[in-house]
Formats: structure tokens, C-alpha cells, sequence
């Protein structure tokens, strides 16, 4: 995710760009521009870094007013963050701000160098600005060329685009990432979302997919092909400028659970080969790794946990998992053909680089799964997965666990079908329900509000909880339970329910809250003979069971949360989402302040 803004009128750009820019940081802050037009040329400044940084650096060049200009916060997708990959790119003819991810990027370079470009920075975006510029000097139409050029485009994107022989216009257009348009009577806006101009203007338009908007001074137009005008419909925006930064939603935490479907779709088909995942770069360390060791910290080492069982399950490797901060300090005992897979949100927690550092003195390679491009995890393994959840505010880690999750499945399928363990058609079958089942049943669990709110009725005012489980239900009680305490403050405990007999059972008595997760069908009857245990000794339970186990079994009277039914390896990413909003509604009923809970940082640099 990156934002963009843009502004034509009779006013300075540069302030409104910086205030829009400032208001879009949420979308990404590892770098940023702008690019002032005048009419003999454009000046582009931008550097790696938060908005800060430009801030200065434009302080220090002072650069003349210029009534036409776009700018860009960036998070990164390909090419690391540095001054060259940041936006607007340049081209000759142009520059462009662009957030989302061309697909094809590879061969339309290879096309591009054959005509004689070539390319200054590592990113996809450069490459789209090129072909821009290479069709507007074949038409000398900056609304053909756009059209011409983004048919050849896969993938997706929104464009700003300034041409320097046009300097008092804005281009726009978008496929599968959103862009805005708004008018005052100082001018035309264009940005990423609302908030970035909502000071300006709350009549917005939401430009639809492939139509070409032209944005001057005194107005806007819009083409739905080269010189075919169209309308497009303006409404009024009735949120505030803090409610429209979380677009509507009460809290980022919020806004990032109901992100998921996208998030699983667009991580998914990144890593989509004909039906198959394929992990580009990691494929030899993941043909030859003969047990797997797991580190991480928080949320990230219980997503390692659903990892370890999946791996397991489908490819029969041995993997353990190990917090960061005590594999950084132990022993480490390595065989021939081990790997090291290192999971992170952030990229940059202290613990899980120095758990890198330490497995690569040791000699082992080493893979990371991250969020944040070109963060230090990113650049120093031997190999690097993103997940593609973009940037998440809420300390509270959700959308980011729930990729992870994913796409510990998608390498699950993968090492199985490398160690013969299955064969082509059954691993593009379950890859295939990833793909297309998975974003549909985290919607489905979305829609489950009502029923997940009814329930922090039973748990919000207690001060002590249990979430119990087996199995792979006792790995997602763990981050449950996390989730639970991190935001609500709710002393929680997970425990393994066969291993509540031999201690902590005394801990229950009249009226003890206790969550039960029973997703694995395989454990049904085992995990129901614990919940029978703490009713007899006085528990107010809640079961978390699929439509399936709730129809197939005699479940206890109780409240209970059914999960639409999954093939299994579907089954934790479904289940993390109603464990994710049972956490956030709770909370949020005790009034307490979501995004930021007491004592917490979302990314710990330190040790
Ligand atoms: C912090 C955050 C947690 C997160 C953990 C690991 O403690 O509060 O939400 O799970 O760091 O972060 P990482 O960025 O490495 O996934």
C-alpha cells in the first residue's frame, strides 16, 4: 500500500501536498516525494524515510510556488526503500506516482531495454512510467497514451501522472487500487483516500476502474476511452478527517481485521504459479532443508506454530519453534539440511535479527517471511516471502498473523509436493482452495459480528481467562489468548486441554471464563470431554466449533461461536479472524484505547 495526492489550482501545491501526505502516512512511511511542475520543467524531490526527512530536505531547497504537483508516500514492494526507488519516478516526458504492483514488470523491461531505455531504480513502477512515456511519444496524447499503456499492463495500480509539456494538469487511473477526486473552488484534488483532502473538499468521487481523469485549475474531466467523455458520480464524505484515516472504522485494529480477504487475495496470487505456490529465490533452500527451525517473536512465533503443523502434517519435515529472545542465547544444536525460518511483521525486531545473525554464524541458511520490504530480516537472510498485508498501524498484530498463517500453509503445500508427499493435481487442489475459498470464508467470519459481540458479554468484565484446545485449536488458543490480554487486559491463559487435569483445573471454580477452540475434527470428542470437565467444576464456557463439529457432535449448553466449515488448512486463518474481533470487541466494550495498548510498541527494536 502507498498513498498518493495531487493538487491543480490557484493556491502553493506544496502545503497541500505535505498536509495530504501526513494524512496518508498510515498506507506506508518508508519513503516519500513530490514533484512541483512549472512550465519549463518539473522538479521532483524524494527520499527514503518518513515524511520527515522530505520535509527537511524540501526546507533546505526551498523550491519556487508551483500550482501543479503529486506526491507519494511509499511502502515498498519491489526495490528496497532508498531516495532512487521512492516516487515520483522521471521519465523525459513525465512523472508518476503509482501505488499497487505491476505483475508484468519483467517483460515489459525487456521490451522497453530493447528499445533503448534504461532503467535508474529497481521498481516495477519505473517500468509502467517508461511505457507511459514511450506511448505518449508515439501520440502526443497524454489520455491515449494512458490508455494505451495500462491495457499492456497486469496487475494493479493507481496513477498520478504530470507530462512536462502539460504542466497545468493532473492524469489519473486506477485498476484494483483506490484513487479519489475532489474539487474546491481553489482547485482539483486527487489522492489515495479521503482524508488526505477531506480539509479541502468533502465532495469526492471514487474514480472507477480504467477511467482516465484529467484534473486542471477549473476542473475535472473523465474519459472512459482516448476522447470519449464521460461523468462520473461526486458524493458527499461525512466523516471526519480522524474517522476517514481509519475509513470509517472505529480503529485501525478493526479496519486491518476486515483488510484480510484482500490482503489473503493479493498475497496468495503473488505467489501463484499455474495453480501452484512457488517461492521465487527460496525454492533450492526449501528442496534441500531436511528439518526446519522456526523463530520469532509474539504473534509472529505463534503463527510458527500453525506453520509447524501444517509443515508436519503435509510434508513430514521435523520443524521446532523457538522464541527469538531464548534461541538468541541457547544452544543450538544444527544437523546437515537444516533451515532457519525467521517470521516477522515488522522485519526489524531486535530478537529475531540477532536469532538471524546467530543461525547464520552458525553456517545455516536462513529464510525470513516479512511484511516490510527491504527491512533489515528482509535484506540480510539468504532469502526473503513477503506477505503482502501492507503497512499495520494497530499495534495489535491481525491482518499480518493471518497471511503468515496463509502463507505457512502455501509453503506446507509446497515442501510436500517437493518430498513426493503429494502429487501435482492434489497440491494445486489445496493451494487452489487457498486462492479462492479462503478470502470468502474470512468474509463469512466477518459477518459474524453479531454473534462474536454477544459473547464479550460472558468474558469483558472477568478478570482471569482460560482458552483452551489440542492440537492445532491449542496453537490458535495461544495467540488468542494473547490477543485477548495484549488489548483488553484480561489476565489470560492458553492451555492444552488434555493437560488441564494435571494442574490447572484448581484454578477453576465457580463461574471461571473459559474459552474452548474446537476446530480439529480429528480431537472433537477428546477436546469435548475437558469441557464437560470444567462444567462439572463450575466454568462459563464458550465454544468456538465449525457449523460441522456444532451438527455432528452433542455439544454442552452454552454460548457458542460456529465458524462456516474449511478444508483444514484453511481452518486456522478462519478461526484467527473470530479470535481476532472476540479480542477487539471485548476490549473495545471496556472502552479502552485499542490501537495502543499500555506499554506496548508495535515494532520492539531494542532487546
Ligand atoms: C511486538 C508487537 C507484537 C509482535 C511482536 C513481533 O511485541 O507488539 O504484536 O507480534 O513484536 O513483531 P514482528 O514485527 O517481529 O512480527
Amino acid at each position: 500500500m502507498c498513498g498518493i495526492i495531487g493538487y491543480v489550482g490557484n493556491k502553493s501545491c506544496l502545503p497541500f501536498l505535505l498536509e495530504g501526505l501526513d494524512a496518508l502516512e498510515y498506507r506506508g512511511y518508508d519513503s516519500a516525494g513530490v514533484s512541483l511542475a512549472y512550465g519549463d520543467g518539473i522538479d521532483t524531490v524524494k527520499s527514503k524515510g518518513k515524511l520527515a526527512v522530505l520535509r527537511e530536505k524540501l526546507e533546505e531547497l526551498s523550491p519556487p510556488i508551483s500550482f501543479c504537483g503529486i506526491g507519494h508516500t511509499r511502502w515498498a514492494t519491489h526495490g528496497e526503500p532508498s531516495d532512487i526507488n521512492s516516487h515520483p519516478h522521471v521519465t523525459p516526458a513525465l512523472t508518476l506516482v503509482h501505488n499497487g504492483i505491476i505483475e508484468n514488470h519483467a517483460s515489459i523491461a525487456r521490451e522497453l531495454v530493447e528499445r533503448g531505455v534504461s532503467f535508474i531504480s529497481d521498481t516495477d513502477t519505473e517500468r509502467a512510467a517508461y511505457l507511459i512515456d514511450l506511448c505518449y511519444s508515439e501520440c502526443k496524447d497524454p489520455v491515449e497514451a494512458i490508455f494505451k499503456a495500462t491495457k499492456m499492463l497486469s496487475g494493479s495500480f493507481a496513477f498520478g501522472v504530470i507530462f512536462k509539456d502539460r504542466p497545468e494538469c493532473i492524469y489519473a487511473v486506477r485498476r484494483d487500487s483506490p484513487l479519489i477526486v475532489g474539487q474546491s473552488e481553489n482547485g482539483c484534488f486527487l489522492a489515495s483516500d479521503v482524508p488526505a483532502i477531506l480539509p479541502h473538499t468533502n465532495i469526492c468521487c471514487r474514480l472507477d476502474e480504467g477511467v482516465v481523469a484529467e484534473l486542471r485549475g477549473d476542473g475535472i474531466s473523465f474519459f472512459s476511452a482516448p476522447y470519449t467523455r464521460i461523468e462520473q458520480k461526486f458524493e458527499e464524505i461525512k466523516w471526519s478527517p480522524e474517522q476517514a484515516q481509519k475509513g470509517g472504522y472505529a480503529h485501525f485494529m478493526i479496519k486491518e481485521i476486515h483488510e484480510e480477504p484482500m490482503a489473503l487475495r493479493r498475497t496468495l496470487e503473488h505467489i501463484n504459479r499455474d495453480g501452484l505456490p512457488y517461492f521465487e529465490g527460496a525454492e533450492r533452500l526449501l528442496r534441500e532443508a531436511r528439518s526446519i527451525k522456526m523463530v520469532a517473536c509474539g504473534t509472529a512465533m505463534h503463527a510458527c506454530l500453525i506453520g509447524k503443523h501444517m509443515i508436519e502434517k503435509l510434508a513430514r519435515i521435523p520443524v521446532s519453534v523457538e522464541i527469538a529472545s531464548e534461541f538468541r542465547y541457547g544452544e543450538q544444536i544444527f544437523d546437515g539440511g537444516s533451515l532457519t525460518l525467521l517470521l516477522s511483521q515488522s522485519g526489524e525486531t531486535a530478537d529475531t535479527v540477532a536469532a538471524l545473525r546467530r543461525a547464520k554464524e552458525l553456517g545455516i541458511p536462513t529464510l525470513a517471511i516479512v511484511n516490510v520490504f527491504g527491512s533489515t530480516l528482509a535484506r540480510e537472510a539468504d532469502e526473503v516471502i513477503y506477505t503482502l498485508a501492507g503497512p499495520e498501524i494497530s499495534v495489535a498484530s491481525t491482518k499480518a498473523y493471518s497471511l503468515q498463517c496463509a502463507i505457512l500453509s502455501a509453503l506446507a503445500i509446497s515442501l510436500s509436493l517437493i518430498r513426493g508427499r503429494t502429487d501435482e493435481e492434489s497440491a494445486k487442489a489445496l493451494f487452489g482452495s487457498l486462492l479462492s475459498d479462503l478470502p470468502r470464508l474470512v468474509d463469512e467470519v466477518l459477518a459474524k459480528e453479531k454473534e462474536i459481540v454477544r459473547v464479550t458479554d460472558k468474558i469483558y468484565s472477568a478478570e482471569h481467562l482460560f482458552y483452551i484446545g489440542r492440537g492445532i485449536d491449542y496453537y490458535l488458543a495461544l495467540e488468542a489468548s494473547l490477543k485477548l490480554k495484549e488489548i483488553s487486559y484480561i489476565h489470560s491463559e492458553a492451555y492444552p486441554s488434555g493437560e488441564l487435569k494435571h494442574g490447572t483445573i484448581s484454578l477453576v471454580s465457580d463461574g471461571t471464563p473459559i474459552v474452548a477452540l474446537i476446530t480439529d475434527s480429528s480431537l472433537v470428542e477428546k477436546s469435548l470431554l475437558a469441557v464437560h470437565e470444567v462444567i462439572s467444576r463450575g466454568a462459563k464456557v464458550t465454544v468456538i466449533c465449525t457449523d460441522r463439529i456444532s451438527r455432528e457432535h452433542e455439544l454442552p449448553e452454552c454460548e457458542k461461536i460456529i465458524l462456516p466449515d474449511a478444508p483444514e488448512h484453511l481452518l486456522p486463518v478462519v478461526t484467527a479472524t473470530a479470535i481476532q474481533l472476540l479480542a477487539y470487541f471485548t476490549a473495545t466494550k471496556k472502552g479502552l484505547d485499542v490501537d495502543k495498548p499500555r506499554n506496548l510498541a508495535k515494532s520492539v527494536t531494542v532487546e
